[in-house]
């Protein structure tokens, strides 16, 4: 009997990743049962089996479980939205993001936005007037609330269009506590250090920090946390649950977690849910992954819909 089976409660943290990383077929299940949920992909090469292992060991601790094919036994009896696999999930997601994060697309997104909406001002039916944003794999929230500031200064700069408009933004995630924490909408002093004097102004409030119970935090103004819709949407369940088609999404830096074919497959389900004339933005290092004749590039890992 191994010592994590006989002393779960002694084992040091270190230990108990040297005994997980010999169970290579237990960690192999894990990977296939992470691919089977959530699209990720994490091909059997020792640097995976390590980063499987070292994030969910401390689950598997607090489980009481000894073995990664008793966690995985159970995770296979229980359905995707069970709590159990969401901890899962969540522990396998790598979820790094920041305000502003590759500003080119921000600058390229100021510069477009007055002409698509007076283009889209111009036009007629019940999405006229409307924007509808999408940002597909929003983490914590940062990427969202970096895009609804920079359209609201685009309608504060425009008096005459900010009370025309309807925006409708939506941020998804697959996992429920990085959704949970962006729909909180407070960030540390650390989080927050690249904005500007203007923007923390005039878009945030000061907060206590839930972690450290410090000061130097800041929250999400009201109103502009009440104009996001969090959802949990899993990129690889098809087709996408939406009636109307989005003007903007954002979907950056995910792709590079799947492989081609689901790359692809997310892609053209993309063409379903943009409207002709919007804009599908990957992240800087995800311009490879488009290969679909429904996008012309604009700008680097920006894309339009044609049609
Ligand atoms: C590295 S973060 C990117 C955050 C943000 N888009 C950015 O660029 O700063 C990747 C996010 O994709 C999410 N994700 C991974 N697989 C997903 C799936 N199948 N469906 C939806 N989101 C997924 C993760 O939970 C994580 O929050």
């Amino acid at each position: 009997m191994s010592r994590i089976a006989r002393d779960l409660g002694t084992v040091t943290g270190n230990e108990l990743i040297r005994e997980l990383l010999e169970d290579e077929a237990g960690i192999d299940g894990l990977c296939q049962h992470l691919y089977f949920l959530t699209g990720i992909s994490l091909p059997p090469i020792a640097k995976n089996r390590h980063l499987v292992v070292s994030r969910l060991s401390s689950v598997l601790r607090k489980q009481r479980l000894t073995s990664l094919r008793a966690y995985l036994k159970m995770l296979k009896m229980r359905p995707p939205e069970d709590p159990l696999s969401s901890e899962f999930i969540s522990a396998l997601t790598t979820n790094t993001t920041q305000f502003f994060r590759e500003p080119a697309h921000f600058d390229f997104l100021s510069g477009v936005l007055p002409d698509y909406l007076a283009a889209k001002s111009g036009g007629y039916g019940p999405d006229a007037q409307e924007l509808r944003v999408w940002c597909a794999a929003a983490s914590t929230g940062q990427e969202p609330f970096s895009m609804l500031i920079l359209v609201q200064n685009e309608l504060q700069r425009q008096a005459a269009l900010r009370r025309a408009w309807r925006l409708k933004f939506l941020a998804s995630d697959i996992d429920e506590a990085v959704l949970e924490r962006a729909s909180r909408g407070i960030y540390s002093a650390h989080e927050t250090q690249g904005l500007s004097d203007d923007v923390r102004e005039r878009f945030f409030l000061p907060a206590i920090d839930p972690v450290t119970g410090g000061e130097g935090a800041v929250r999400i103004h009201p109103e502009l946390l009440s104009k996001i819709a969090f959802a949990r949407i899993n990129l690889v369940s098809m087709p996408y649950p939406f009636q109307h088609p989005f003007d903007i999404v954002f979907l950056r830096n995910v792709l590079i977690y799947f492989d081609p074919n689901t790359v692809a497959r997310i892609i053209e389900q993309m063409a379903h849910v943009i409207r002709p004339g919007g804009l599908l933005f990957l992240g800087h290092s995800e311009s490879g992954c488009m290969k679909s004749p429904h996008f012309k590039p604009l700008a680097h890992a920006v894309y339009q819909r044609v049609g």
